[in-house]
């Protein structure tokens, strides 16, 4: 399998400081065979990028897009709309979550959507800190999974990428906590058993799980080598030009 190295840049730059930096990243890097690099720019500077992206270097992702594909729905973007635009698309985000108040409901019609557009799904799962100290991760992680899945069949499954990013670990202006590599291995696991429990063997395995929480260059490394971890999601680190490439280039070693 691949390994994912996706930048999450939420909402940072304007457009012409996305097509720089850009500009910057596409000079950076090599073309890597078994590292897919996709980059998470705002909604506004998608369409240009899209002009300006060297596919077999880099791909795009929309950090959200909306669950019905035209109609009365003032302010939204539909997938229909970004499909040809990105190859993937953040779905069910912790700040989409808790900020913009999106349950699994409606996550599940987005993965959906997604699918439905020809755009890859990146499902983002993860327990708060209060659902952690109370001892919930193990429930949170299996309801947020089946809940993000339910409206796709089961042959659509292996369509979709998971996301651990547990939302103590991220880092959003407060200070966040590390997540440790044997924590994140037993979550990991978790998402495997549910994911061959529910649609067995063959799909757990070619679902990528991918880690996310204060992802930065020196932690990378131990992050990428936890067992059935394929990737990762990088937020802060993804803005700087040279954290975001050495990055890249751990995920180029660490799994050649
Ligand atoms: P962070 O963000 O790397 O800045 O913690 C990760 C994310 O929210 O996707």
């Amino acid at each position: 399998m691949k390994t994912y190295i996706v930048g999450n840049w939420k909402l940072n730059f304007t457009v012409g400081e996305a097509s720089i930096y850009l500009h910057k990243l596409l000079k950076a890097i090599p073309n890597y065979r078994d590292t897919e690099v996709v980059v998470a720019p705002s909604l506004i500077a998608l369409q240009p990028l899209s002009l300006q992206v060297d596919r077999h270097k880099m791909k795009l992702a929309a950090q959200n897009g909306f669950y019905r594909d035209y109609g009365a729905f003032t302010g939204e973007v539909s997938f229909s709309q970004l499909r040809g635009i990105v190859d993937y698309a953040i779905v069910g985000h912790s700040e989409r979550r808790y900020i913009l108040r999106e349950d699994d409901k409606m996550i599940a019609k987005k993965v959906a959507a997604a699918i439905r557009n020809k755009i890859k799904p990146i499902l983002c799962i993860g327990e708060t800190e209060g659902e952690r100290a109370f001892g919930e991760t193990k429930d949170v992680i299996r309801d947020q999974l089946l809940g993000g899945l339910s409206e796709i069949g089961d042959d659509m499954v292996d369509k979709v990428i998971i996301a651990y990013e547990p939302v103590w670990a991220i880092s959003s202006g407060k200070e966040a906590k590390l997540a440790a590599p044997d924590e994140i291995s037993e979550v990991v696991k978790l998402i495997r058993k549910v994911l061959t429990d529910t649609y067995g063997k063959k799909v757990a395995e070619n679902v990528p799980v991918l880690f996310g929480g204060s992802v930065n260059p020196s932690n990378a490394g131990a992050y990428l080598t936890v067992p059935g971890v394929n990737g990762l999601l990088v937020g802060g680190a993804s803005l700087i030009l040279s954290e975001f490439t050495d990055i890249i280039e751990t995920a180029k070693r660490v799994r050649a």
